[in-house]
């Protein structure tokens, strides 16, 4: 058997409305609670990854952002890339089961993988969601894989646990499931991406940096220190996620924007309760949280709801007919020339949530 095989794809960045932060099992990324997400339209941000298969590679090599990284160091990375090749060889059992004479053996060949991202890495914009989501849907691509998009996301997972959520587009439930192997941990969709158009994502750039805490050193010191946590998990998420599912089939923009703000308030506050704690807001992020209610104040509806992962960058979700105007004013409050603090990146996009990975 000779030639190679190629499959590139792309997979979206999510922005959690409903924060996912602890683990209850480190290796096999299992979440201490379930979380709901937003798909973003992939225009903007996206991650791009190709992957060539070929019997004469002598071993699998990776490319981040056109720099090579160590394979071998990358755990996650391997386990999705084990995990997929599993699924690839049971697939290649059955194909010959059912007098396939013709099989390419592609769960043996090395890979070469090259991944990039039209968006800073690492600096809280998801880039890891959209990273590992885009790896599993392309090697799912280049295998033919039969398996569903939540048995596909169980993959996902284990590379981040943010990116099983990327898989599908629009509105996305990860829940967190009871068994100790993590085969009900998936993502399932909530609602598809044509659901609600008029819902639009303002992402407020405030800084290109890489976040000072890792998601997962993060996560684990929550988990250790912080009593707030607890009653978070126990108290407030379960509501939170029937509330909001409610609030998302209904397009009820008030219930999504209150919801959608206290869980980023209460995300943030057991990182503060963490200890030592962990700060993932800056002075823009405060101010941009300011703004933002008292846009709120001057009507009796919601019109705007900010929410902040961990790292500076705002996304603001609100209704088409108020972008032009929350934009403006973002953007004159803190794009002005009088605002010398303000980092010369920043920058205010705004992006539908339409269309998923492809
Ligand atoms: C604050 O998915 O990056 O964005 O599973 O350790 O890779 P790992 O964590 P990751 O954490 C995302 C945390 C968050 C909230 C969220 O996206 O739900």
């Amino acid at each position: 058997m000779s030639g190679y095989y190629e499959k590139t794809c792309t997979a979206p960045v999510n922005i959690a409305i409903i924060k996912y932060w602890g683990k209850r099992d480190v290796s096999l990324n299992l979440p201490t609670n379930s979380s709901l997400s937003v798909t973003l339209s992939q225009d903007n941000l996206q991650s791009k990854t190709t992957i060539r298969a070929d019997p004469s590679f002598s071993k699998t090599r990776l490319w981040l952002n056109g720099i090579e990284e160590d394979v071998s160091a990358n755990k996650r990375m391997q386990t999705c890339i084990k995990e997929a090749r599993r699924l690839r060889s049971l697939y290649e059992q059955q194909l010959l089961r059912d007098g396939n004479s013709d099989v390419v053996p592609l769960a043996e060949y090395n890979l070469h993988i090259c991944s990039e991202n039209n968006f800073p890495t690492a600096a809280g914009l998801a880039s890891s969601a959209s990273g590992f989501a885009c790896l599993v849907y392309t090697l799912a691509q280049l295998y033919s894989l039969p398996n569903s998009t939540s048995e596909l996301s169980l993959i996902a997972r284990q590379g981040s646990g943010s990116a099983c959520r990327s898989l599908f587009g629009g509105f996305v439930a990860w829940e967190m499931g009871v068994n100790y192997d993590g085969s009900d941990s998936i993502a399932v969709q909530i609602a598809d991406e044509h659901h609600w158009p008029e819902l639009v994502a303002l992402i407020c750039v405030v800084s290109d940096a890489k976040k000072t805490v890792g998601s997962t050193a993060g996560m684990q010191s929550t988990v250790k220190t912080s009593p707030l946590l607890k009653e978070r998990i126990e108290q407030v998420v379960p509501k939170r996620m029937e509330e909001m599912v409610k609030a998302i089939k209904n397009k009820d923009f008030n219930m999504f924007a209150e919801i959608t703000m206290r869980d980023s308030n209460q995300f943030h506050a057991v990182c503060l309760d963490s200890f030592p704690p962990i700060f993932y807001l800056n002075d823009i992020s405060r101010a941009i949280i300011k703004l933002v209610n008292e846009y709120n104040a001057i009507s009796s509806d919601y019109k705007a709801a900010y929410t902040f992962d961990a790292g500076p960058n705002a996304v603001i979700y609100t209704l088409r007919e108020n972008v032009d105007e929350l934009a403006g004013l973002v953007k004159r409050y803190f794009m002005g020339e009088e605002r010398g603090q303000i980092p010369s990146s920043f920058r205010v996009d705004a992006v539908p949530i339409l269309e998923k990975g492809s």
